[in-house]
This record gives C-alpha cells, structure tokens and sequence, in this order.
C-alpha cells in the first residue's frame, strides 16, 4: 500500500497502462482484459489488474496533469517496481494533416517545465520515449484502420491557455500534439531505468477546432488501448 494505490505489491503486474480517466481505466479494463479485479479506489482514481492474452496487466488512472501523473508513476516505479509504464489518452492535434481520431505517438514531450524540473536547474532536458515500446508500437498501429504520427508532443500545464503564442511556436517546430502527462513519465521512467511511452488519441485540433463527438470517442481510445498492450508483449 502507499498514500495513492490501496494495492498489495503482488496485486500491480510489471507492465501498467495509464490513462488520465479513472473512469477510461475501468472501461479499458472491461473491454480488454479477462478476470479484471480492481486493485485501488483511493480518491476514485481507479486500477484494475487481469490478464491480456495471457500476460498480466494493470490499468491505473493517472489522473490529469504532470503533478498527478507524476504522484502515481512514482509510487508504481518505486513501491510497486513496475517495469513498463505506458501512457494511454487523449491529446490536441497541433498540425494540419493530423485528423480526429488519429493516433500520435509520442517520441519527446517538451514543456515549459515539469515537476521534476527543478532538479535539472538550467538544463533543458530532453524526456524521451523508450526506442523498442517505441517501435513496437509504431508496428502495431499500421496494421489498423487509422493514421498514426511518430514525433514530439507538448506536455502542456494547462488546458485553458492564455499563451496561445507557446502553441504558434510549437506547431512551427513540427510538434505534432498537445497533452499533460507525457513529459513527467518519461522523466521518471529514466531515473529509475524503466520503459515509458505515451500513445494518444486525437480528441481534439487546435488549428480546426474540431472535437470528436463522444459517440465516437470510446471507439478510438480502444485502437490506442490495443497498441499499447501489443507494443508492451512485441517479442
Ligand atoms: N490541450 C491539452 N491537453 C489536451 C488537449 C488540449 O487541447 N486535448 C486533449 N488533451
């Protein structure tokens, strides 16, 4: 048990998927895994543990934004010593060929700063993807029915922004997409020696305005949720 994860050690399997939505993390684990229990309800930030074709897995809420993520990778790294972390949510298209319902996968994250920014003084560090997850999944996602995108993101520490000038910048350098979590887990996942990823899928574009309905929402988290767990067992 820590602070955040009401779980016996033995109940967080090795490879944990992390969307922001507790409530995504229930139904990820409904629609993919078999004989799912849920492991933590502490503050309604739910985790489910079961099996995915035979290997076992844990669907953790991550919750939104870098200080959250960054309170429950820390406790899976370091009291549950969880080897495999993978990002699973949505983000903000930032380019003009991304289209709703692609799916972006996250080689960088810049930001602005990060929760762990204050230990990297006046480096800019570089939060990378792990190379094999990294390729793993870029595989699985081409042989499905949808675009994807291999490249940098924006962990952003707002939704609601008032420095749209950040954003102009940022689809200037090729930035494919904008979320709030990616940075911080692969920043941790790199001082502790783990593999981190981040797979999103596009709810929103910030050049067109266009939001996926909700209907079709549900439809295209599941691509990403099957990327994510082929991309954690590629041989
Ligand atoms: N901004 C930040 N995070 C997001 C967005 C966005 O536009 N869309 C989905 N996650």
């Amino acid at each position: 048990m820590t602070i955040h994860i009401g779980a016996n050690p033995e109940d967080v399997a090795d490879v944990v998927l992390m969307p922001g939505d507790p409530y995504r993390a229930k139904w990820a684990s409904e629609t993919f895994l078999t004989d799912a229990v849920c492991i933590n309800e502490v503050r309604g930030m739910l985790g489910f543990t079961g099996t995915w074709n035979g290997h076992r897995v844990t669907i953790q809420g991550s919750g939104m934004g870098m200080p959250s993520m960054s309170i429950y990778a820390n406790e899976l790294i370091r009291d549950f010593d969880v080897q495999t972390l993978i990002r699973i949510g949505s983000c903000g298209a930032m380019q003009p060929d991304i289209k709703l319902r692609d799916i972006i996968i996250a080689m960088t994250a810049t930001t602005y700063g990060t929760p762990s920014s204050s230990i990297f003084g006046d480096l800019n560090y570089a939060p990378c993807a792990d190379y094999n997850l990294l390729s793993a999944a870029v595989d699985a996602a081409k042989t499905l029915d949808v675009g994807v995108h291999v490249g940098g993101i924006y962990s952003s520490d707002t939704f609601y922004d008032e420095r749209p000038d950040l954003n102009e910048q940022m689809q200037r350098h090729g930035i494919l997409g904008v979320e709030m979590e990616a940075a911080e887990l692969y920043t941790l996942a790199a001082r502790y020696g783990r593999r981190a990823l981040g797979v999103m899928t596009v709810s929103d574009h910030l050049l067109t305005k266009e939001e996926l309905p909700s209907d079709q929402r549900e439809r295209s988290f599941g691509d990403m949720v099957e990327v994510a767990l082929k991309a954690a067992f590629a041989a």
